[in-house]
C-alpha cells in the first residue's frame, strides 16, 4: 500500500500537517510520496502515479476558504482517474472561524471517483488573513499536540487499511447544523471577493525580482512589467506575504474583528478532529 500525501497550503499550516503525515509513515517503513500542488511538476508526477496504482491511500489536505477547499485541490480531485480498490484521507486547516463543508465536500467528490474514504481529519490553525495582527484566530495552531494527533490519527488510519477496517460515510463529515448548511453551500470565493481586501502594487517599490510569480500556487502573477493578477488568483495573499519590498499590499485591518464576530456566530470548537472506525 502506497501512501500520497498531496496538499495544498500557500501559508504553510496545511503542509505542516501533511509533512507530519508523511514523516510518521515513512517511519514506520510505508512507501510515501508528497506533492504540493502549487509545483506543477510534483502534481503531474504524483497524478501519473495514482493512475497507474491500483492499490493506494490518498490523503489530500486543503485549507478552508469561505466553507470550502480550495480550487488547486478540488480541480486535483477533478482531474483523478476513476479507481475502485484505493481509499483516500481528506484532511483540513481552518482559521478557527468554521470549518465550513470542506471536508464533507471533498470526501464526496473522492467517493465519485470511485475512492472509499478511509478516514478525515480537521485541524484548527492560525488564520492566514491575520498574519499581521497581534493575536490572530488560532494563534500558534496547530501546535506541537495537534501536530502529534495528526500522527497518531494516520497511523491508526494506515493500521485500519492493513485490517482491511471499512472506512466512514462521507455524510459522518456532513457536521455543521443543518440551518447553516445552506448558508454555507452559497458562499464561495467569487461571492466575498469583492468583501476581502483588495491587492495592490506601489510600482516604485516593486523591484520584478519574480518572487511573488514564483510563489503563486495559481501561477495567477504576470509581470506586466509589475505584478497584475488573473482570473486563477484564489486570494490566498501568499505574495502579499512574501514581497520583500511589500510593494504588493492589502488592509487586513479591518478584517479581524469581522472574523472574530463569525467565528462567535459559528460557535465551532478550534480542536481537531479525526473521522475513523475506532
Ligand atoms: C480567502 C480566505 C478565506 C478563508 N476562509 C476561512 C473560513 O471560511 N473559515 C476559517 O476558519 N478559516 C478561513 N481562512 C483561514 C484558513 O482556512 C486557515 O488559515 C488555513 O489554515 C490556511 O491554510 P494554509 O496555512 O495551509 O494556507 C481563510 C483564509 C483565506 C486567505
Amino acid at each position: 500500500m502506497e501512501f500520497f500525501i498531496v496538499y495544498s497550503s500557500p501559508a504553510g499550516s496545511t503542509k505542516k500537517v501533511a509533512r507530519a503525515m508523511n514523516e510518521i509513515l515513512w517511519k514506520q517503513g510505508m512507501k510515501t510520496f508528497a506533492a504540493d500542488l502549487a509545483d506543477p511538476i510534483a502534481t503531474a508526477t504524483v497524478l501519473r502515479h495514482i493512475a497507474a496504482s491500483e492499490d493506494h491511500c490518498l490523503c489530500i489536505g486543503s485549507p478552508v476558504y469561505a466553507c470550502h477547499a480550495v480550487p488547486p485541490v478540488t480541480s486535483f480531485i477533478a482531474e483523478l482517474p476513476a479507481k475502485k480498490n484505493c481509499c483516500a484521507v481528506p484532511f483540513i486547516t481552518w482559521g478557527c472561524v468554521t470549518s465550513g463543508l470542506a471536508l464533507y465536500e471533498m470526501a464526496e467528490a473522492l467517493v465519485q471517483k470511485g475512492y472509499h474514504i478511509a478516514g478525515a481529519a480537521s485541524l484548527p490553525a492560525e488564520h492566514s488573513m491575520l498574519w499581521q495582527a497581534e493575536h490572530p484566530l488560532g494563534k500558534g495552531r496547530p501546535d506541537e499536540q495537534d501536530i502529534a494527533a495528526a500522527q497518531a490519527f494516520i497511523t491508526k488510519i494506515s493500521k485500519n487499511i492493513a485490517d482491511q477496517i471499512a472506512g466512514i460515510e462521507p455524510t459522518t463529515l456532513n457536521y455543521q447544523p443543518e440551518l447553516l448548511r445552506e448558508t454555507m453551500r452559497n458562499l464561495s470565493l467569487d461571492a466575498v471577493r469583492e468583501m476581502l481586501p483588495r491587492k495592490t502594487v506601489d510600482a516604485t517599490r516593486c523591484t520584478q525580482c519574480n518572487i511573488c510569480m514564483a510563489a503563486c500556487p495559481a501561477a495567477a502573477i504576470t509581470l506586466d512589467p509589475y505584478p497584475t493578477f488573473g482570473p486563477a488568483c484564489f486570494l490566498c495573499y501568499r505574495c502579499v506575504r512574501l514581497c520583500p519590498e511589500h510593494a504588493i499590499m492589502a488592509d487586513f485591518s479591518t478584517m479581524e474583528a469581522g472574523l472574530r464576530q463569525r467565528a462567535a456566530m459559528f460557535q465551532e470548537k478550534a480542536e481537531p478532529r479525526f473521522f475513523f472506525k475506532q
